[in-house]
Order: C-alpha cells, then sequence, then structure tokens
C-alpha cells in the first residue's frame, strides 16, 4: 500500500529542514525539576506534571509506570511516513474540506476498511497531491472495532472519558447553558462519533474523494454526521486573519530533551508536547498505551523508544480535539457597535482589544500604523514579525488588554514570573510569595500549555458591515481542531484556566471575550465583563457582553500513527 505525502512548503508555520528529519538530539540532561518540584505555576494551575509519568520499563499492557521521573531515553530518527500528515501540515493548500463523523455498523467490514484505507503520512511530497485523507478514533469506536480493553487503558483518564464524558469536565471546560452536550448537533450519548475521517483537497477535487471514501466504507459504517467547511480566504467568520501563530514543532529534534528553566519565550516546542513517544518540554514521555510485544506477534506497532520491549501504541500518533463553535457574527458586530456608538473605527478599535490583533492580522501590543482597512489578511509567513514579540513591555495591558483572546490562549511568557535575577527575587517568585507573582504564576509557563491548531471555517460569510445590517443571524462558525499528546494539561488547561476563568491573570468577572458563556458562576458571579486599562490610569469597562460563541458538537480523537492505525484495525488487537 502507498502512503501519500505533502510537501513541507504547506506547512502553517515557518518551514522545516525537507524530509530527512534524522538529526540526533543532544543528549538528556539528568535533574528534572519537572519530575520532583514542579513548577508554582503548575502546581497552581493544578495542571502540573502529575500526568507526565516516565513510561520506561513498563511491560504489561496499557500499564504506564507510576514512578515521576525517568529520563528520556535519547533522541531516534523521527517516522516521517508513519505520522499523519495533520501533525506537521495544515493541508492550506486543500482549501476544501469535510470531516465525516462515522459509526460502526459492522466490526469486521469496518476493521478490513480501516487496515487499508490510504492515508497521508507527514512525509515531505513535491508537487502536493491533491487529495489528503486523516483518521482519528474515539475511545468508543476503538470499543466498537472490539480492540482489547487492556490495550487501551494506557490512554489517558480524558480520552477514555470524552469530552462530554464527565459533569467535573463540562463544567470546567464552560460546556453549559446554550454549550451544553445534551444540546449538541453531535458528540454526546449515542451521538458520540467511532471515527473521524477528515478528507481535504484541492479546489474541485473534494466531491471525488468524498464520494469514494463514502462508497469505500459504507459497509462498515454509517455516516452520522458531515462537518462541512467552507475557505473564508484565512479569515475566521467574526473576520479576522486566523492561523497565524502556530509553535513551531522541532521536528530535527534539536532541542535538548530536559527540563530546564526557560527564562525567555521560544515559539519551538519539544516533538512530543504535540506527538507521543517522544520526550516533551519536561524531558518525560507522556503516557500512552505501552503493550507486551505478545501482543503484536507481526511487529506491526514501532517499539517504544524508551523501552523496546514495549510495542508502542502512541507512537507517531497524538489527541485530536475537535469542537463546532457557533459564531454569532451579527451579535458580535452588532454589540460591538452599540457600544462604539456607532462610530466605525471604535468598532474597530474594541473589536481588535478583544482578539489582540486588527482584523488584518497586526497584533496590538506593538505600535505600528494602522493598516487599511479591507487590506487582505496578513500572513505569518509573509510578515514573521506578526508573531515576533511578547507581553512582557505591556505588563499592565495598557496595548493589548491582559484578557484578550490571544493574551489569553497563549501568554507568551518563561518558566519564572518578571522580576530581578537576584537569588531572593527568584526564590521569591518560585514560590509565588508576593500577589504579583500569584497573578502571573498561573501564566508562567506557556511552553507546557501549547496547542497545534488545525480548525476549519464553516458556513455563510458575512463581513462585518454586512453583519451590522443583517436582521436574522447566519450560520457560520469554527470546526475549532488542534492536536496535543495531553489533552488535559495543554487543551482543556487553555481552555478552563485560561479561556473561561474568571481569575485570569488577576482579572475579575471576565472569561475570554471572544469565547466566554457569560454564565454567572457560583453565588452569581458575573462573568461578562471585558477591561481595557489605559495609561492615564482609567480603565475602559464593557459590560453585559453577549455570549458571541456557542458548541454545538465536540469528542476527543486519538489520531493513531498509521502502523497504530493498522494495528488498531488487524485481529491481533481483539
Ligand atoms: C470561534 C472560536 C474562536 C475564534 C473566532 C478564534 C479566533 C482567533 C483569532 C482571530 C486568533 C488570532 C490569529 C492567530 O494567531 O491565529 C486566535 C488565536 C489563537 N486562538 Fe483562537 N479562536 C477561537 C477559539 C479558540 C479556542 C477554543 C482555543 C483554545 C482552546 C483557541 C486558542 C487560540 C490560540 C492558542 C491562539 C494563538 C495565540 C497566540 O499564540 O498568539 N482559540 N484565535
Amino acid at each position: 500500500m502507498v502512503e501519500v505525502a505533502m510537501t513541507a512548503r504547506d506547512e502553517g508555520g515557518p518551514a522545516t529542514s525537507g524530509s530527512g528529519v534524522k538529526s540526533p538530539a543532544a543528549p538528556v540532561a539528568a535533574g528534572s525539576r519537572a519530575a520532583g518540584n514542579p513548577s508554582a505555576a503548575n502546581a497552581l494551575a493544578g495542571s502540573g506534571n502529575s500526568s507526565e509519568r516516565s513510561a520506561g520499563g513498563a511491560s504489561t499492557a496499557a500499564m504506564p509506570s507510576d514512578s515521576p521521573g525517568s529520563r528520556a531515553a535519547g533522541a531516534g530518527p523521527v517516522d516521517l511516513d508513519d505520522i499523519q500528515g495533520l501533525l506537521r501540515f495544515g493541508f492550506k493548500h486543500h482549501t476544501e474540506a469535510l470531516i465525516l463523523l462515522l459509526r460502526v455498523k459492522d466490526a469486521a467490514a469496518a476493521r478490513s476498511w480501516l487496515a487499508q484505507v490510504q492515508v497521508t503520512s507527514a512525509v515531505t511530497l513535491d508537487p502536493v497531491p491533491p487529495t489528503a485523507l486523516q483518521v482519528a478514533l474515539t475511545r468508543a469506536g476503538m470499543a466498537a472495532l472490539g480492540v482489547a480493553g487492556n490495550a487501551v487503558g494506557g490512554f489517558s483518564e480524558e480520552f477514555l472519558e470524552g469530552m462530554a464524558g464527565d459533569g467535573n469536565r463540562i463544567r470546567r471546560l464552560g460546556d453549559v447553558g446554550a454549550s451544553a452536550p445534551e444540546l449538541w448537533n453531535w458528540g454526546s450519548g449515542d451521538r458520540e462519533p467511532h471515527v473521524a475521517v477528515l478528507l481535504y483537497a484541492m479546489p474541485g477535487h473534494l466531491a471525488d474523494l468524498q464520494h469514494t471514501t463514502e462508497l469505500g466504507c459504507a459497509l462498515g459504517f454509517d455516516v452520522t454526521y458531515r462537518l462541512t467547511t467552507t475557505d473564508m480566504g484565512g479569515r475566521e467568520p467574526f473576520g479576522f486573519a486566523d492561523g497565524l501563530s502556530q509553535p513551531e514543532v522541532d521536528w530535527d529534534r534539536v532541542l535538548a530533551a530536559q527540563d530546564s528553566e526557560q527564562l525567555s519565550y521560544r515559539n519551538l516546542s519539544c516533538l512530543g508536547e504535540f506527538v507521543l513517544g517522544y520526550p516533551n518540554e519536561y524531558g518525560l514521555y507522556t503516557p500512552r498505551p505501552l503493550l507486551p510485544t505478545s501482543l503484536d506477534p507481526q511487529q506491526v506497532l514501532p517499539r517504544a523508544e524508551e523501552d523496546t520491549s514495549s510495542a508502542d501504541l502512541g507512537r507517531n500518533g497524538s489527541y485530536l480535539v475537535i469542537r463546532q463553535l457557533r459564531q454569532d457574527v451579527r451579535g458580535f458586530w452588532q454589540a460591538l457597535n452599540a457600544r462604539a456608538g456607532g462610530v466605525d473605527v471604535e468598532r474597530e478599535a474594541l473589536a481588535a482589544h478583544l482578539v489582540g490583533r486588527t482584523r488584518d492580522g497586526a497584533p496590538i501590543v506593538i505600535d505600528r500604523p494602522p493598516p487599511a482597512l479591507g487590506s487582505p489578511p496578513a500572513s505569518a509567513s509573509a510578515s514573521p514579525d506578526l508573531n515576533a514579540f511578547t507581553f512582557d513591555a505591556d505588563p499592565a495591558g495598557h496595548r493589548c488588554p491582559i484578557g484578550a483572546h490571544i493574551r489569553r490562549t497563549n501568554p507568551r511568557t518563561a518558566d519564572l514570573p518578571p522580576g530581578g535575577d537576584g537569588l531572593v527575587s527568584r526564590l521569591i517568585r518560585t514560590l509565588g510569595l508576593n500577589s504579583e507573582s500569584r497573578a502571573r504564576d498561573l501564566v508562567a509557563s506557556t511552553r507546557f500549555h501549547r496547542l497545534l491548531r488545525r480548525g476549519r471555517e464553516y458556513g455563510t460569510q458575512v463581513t462585518p458591515e454586512q453583519a451590522l445590517r443583517l436582521q436574522t443571524p447566519v450560520e457560520s462558525g469554527l470546526h475549532f481542531m488542534c492536536l496535543n499528546a495531553n489533552i488535559q494539561r495543554q487543551f482543556e488547561f487553555v481552555q478552563s484556566a485560561w479561556i473561561m476563568s474568571t481569575h485570569f491573570n488577576g482579572l475579575h468577572c471576565e472569561s475570554d471575550p471572544l469565547l466566554g458563556n457569560r454564565k454567572p458562576g457560583p453565588g452569581g458571579l458575573r462573568c461578562d465583563y471585558f477591561s481595557m486599562p489605559k495609561a492615564d490610569g482609567l480603565t475602559r469597562r464593557l459590560e453585559n457582553l453577549p455570549q458571541f460563541v456557542t458548541v454545538a458538537g465536540g469528542a476527543y480523537f486519538f489520531l493513531p500513527g498509521i502502523r497504530a492505525l493498522r494495528w488498531l484495525a488487524s485481529a491481533a488487537s481483539a
């Protein structure tokens, strides 16, 4: 079977170094703050690395070791031909996309389709093939396929429970009120998909790809939902340039696999933050199912890098989070217009403060001449300085409000809250002993909470000017998708501790201005404010912000390595 592949030019972020990617990483240093002494930031946030256990020595199925600190084993080659392309490419040339949500109706037929479907790998190809296909499975999907329970127990708790499978999780993610799972179109109860098939195509090629895919899987699966997408030309439905900031993934494994304090923000992330089976930012291997080799007699699965006596079901895979986020574009622009007194420039300025970037993508924390309205959206690859900034020079949020969407979702800070270089100052800040440190601590280690975003827009695109004139809402939104190796520490942390938190970084009564559900918390605590502090000491505060985004579906998937997909589809997994 031939795996189709892409070219690295297709990547959303900075280009990586070609197709080889076999360079060894630096040797691993001993001693881990993460292992023995979790940072105050993570202790406070409750995100820590408690789930980042050593996989070393695990030899029984699905039982990663509980010991906190064995080190990464060393660098081997990166198996690009075993990694699904979505981890390396945004498929930006493939402006047409469709996500098929499937449920198993005949397990044997479903397995035989999964055993041979052509999956696009992360290998560079030139020219770019016209289509790409990716496959991801939920826990319910693995059960429906008949995968043995002892093989999957080593997946993370979040994945095993599912996005809508636990009341606490639902509340923490903010999926309440109009966003409650029982109101979703798909994703909760018996509407949880088993498999997501992601189809990407260059213009004019999607219909054929959809036809052959649906025909091919029809014996084994029912298509229960089709998530269609719309090419909005690099903008999301509110009209902002999107897809500008991404972590750069260390495909060349040049970062030393160790948890050393980073005192300045960097955009390069360890491979293991996104791809299972490689060391993460703590210098550890994220837990995943490591199986006795007796469960893999054909040697379909790769062996674990840190323990070659185990078959690694997780290696080269990742967790894929999909959430259908319905956007009230009309409500957004009409609400801002009302607060701007109908003044165009004021409305644009308010919108830019909510996001932290102008509609054309310029970060407002940097002083620059405003771009002409209506000009094409900026792209990070065309203007790299669109991402070359931190918020260090704007600690009070005078330029970019602390609660702006991009400042909440990536505070761009390193391990320690800012302060002097002296030993005492460092100690105070490490322990979070002063109030400033405490407020900052929650955001002090951005590098443990990065997401590789792969979302696609859907529905009807309208301009802000059209939205102001609309009498009734139009249906549009974002199929938010992100990849991460640890759902709890990455997606769930960003969603709950940063986006939904009403006390993010010292703020009160606010949540993310785009995404907040505005539902009062315990004791009627409001969360519908948005403050914009000014250098003259006054703070402009918006109140009664309506809910602009509603969750309409969602699920946690495992995007397996291609060999792992074949193993899951084989009789050996049963
Ligand atoms: C309808 C919902 C959403 C809209 C309209 C939206 C919009 C945007 C926009 C306009 C940007 C700036 C451009 C860019 O850097 O790509 C951005 C950045 C970002 N968003 Fe969202 N977003 C949404 C949902 C989410 C969710 C659910 C998350 C995470 C759970 C998220 C995480 C991020 C991150 C991490 C960034 C990059 C921040 C940076 O590194 O500067 N977004 N979003």
